[in-house]
């Protein structure tokens, strides 16, 4: 039978490619992207819901899906306060989990970010981390998470501190090797191609820093 795919983030870096590597897919019959601005993309298979992400909750007949996969993230710099920060990183993703646990999804796969650790020094791996313990415990069925390093790949916008980190990644992946390897920066599609593969139980991309199944537990 073919699957439904449920996309939170499909306007962003990576889930604009997750969402086109979903549509490509023949086993997804439909793939529904959760929005609050319109899609450039049309296609036959493509259902866009336009939502109040402040009142998710009211949507959730939408998460009645197989695969949720959820991309969504700003930046300290555009959400103006940390608070901000923590409503999208933390509050909007956490709700998409509680959601897609509720509704039985068979696959919750997100994004969180290299280092992240409950108990970090540092605000944004801190959310991240706590983030990553508490969806461990809402009782999915089963749930993925990656956690990239630098993102690569193009915007409509310029990230300063993405533009700068890049070059410097550059030259310090040939040293990224062993443990360090996770660190290394990562194209965005081979990060959406790595959400898609999850949720499918295919393999996949080597050096992706990932976590999924059974109950969360602190990182070593
Ligand atoms: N950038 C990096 O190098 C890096 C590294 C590691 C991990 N990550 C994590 O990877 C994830 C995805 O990153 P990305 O670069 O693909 O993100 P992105 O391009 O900034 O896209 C973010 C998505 O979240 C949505 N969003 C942001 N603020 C929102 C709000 N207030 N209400 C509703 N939707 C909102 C955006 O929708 P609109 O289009 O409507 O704004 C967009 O669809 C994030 O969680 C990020 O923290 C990033």
């Amino acid at each position: 039978m073919a699957k439904r795919a449920l996309i939170l983030g499909a306007t962003g870096l990576v889930g604009g490619h997750l969402l086109r590597q979903a549509l490509d897919r023949p086993d997804y019959g439909e793939v529904r992207a959760l929005v609050r601005h319109d899609l450039t993309e049309d296609h036959p298979k493509l259902r866009q819901v336009n939502v109040d992400f402040d009142r998710l909750w009211e949507w959730g007949d939408e998460f009645q899906a197989e695969h949720v996969f959820c991309c969504l993230g700003t930046t300290r710099a555009k959400a103006g306060t940390r608070a901000g920060f923590e409503r999208v990183d933390y509050g909007y993703v956490h709700r998409a989990a509680q959601l897609s646990a509720q509704h039985c999804a068979e696959h919750f796969v997100w994004i969180s970010a290299v280092g992240a650790n409950p108990l970090a020094l540092f605000f944004y791996p801190r959310v991240k981390g706590r983030l990553e313990a508490e969806i461990g415990d809402l009782g999915l069925k089963r749930w993925t998470v990656v956690r990239p390093s630098l993102l690569l790949g193009k915007r409509p916008e310029i990230r300063l501190g993405e533009v700068l980190a890049a070059p410097a990644m550059q030259l310090l992946r040939p040293v990224m090797v062993g443990p360090w390897r996770k660190y290394r920066a990562i194209r965005a599609e081979a990060v959406a191609a790595a959400m898609v593969a999850a949720a499918n139980g295919e393999p996949m991309a080597s050096g992706l820093d990932y976590r999924t199944g059974g109950p969360y537990r602190a990182m070593a």
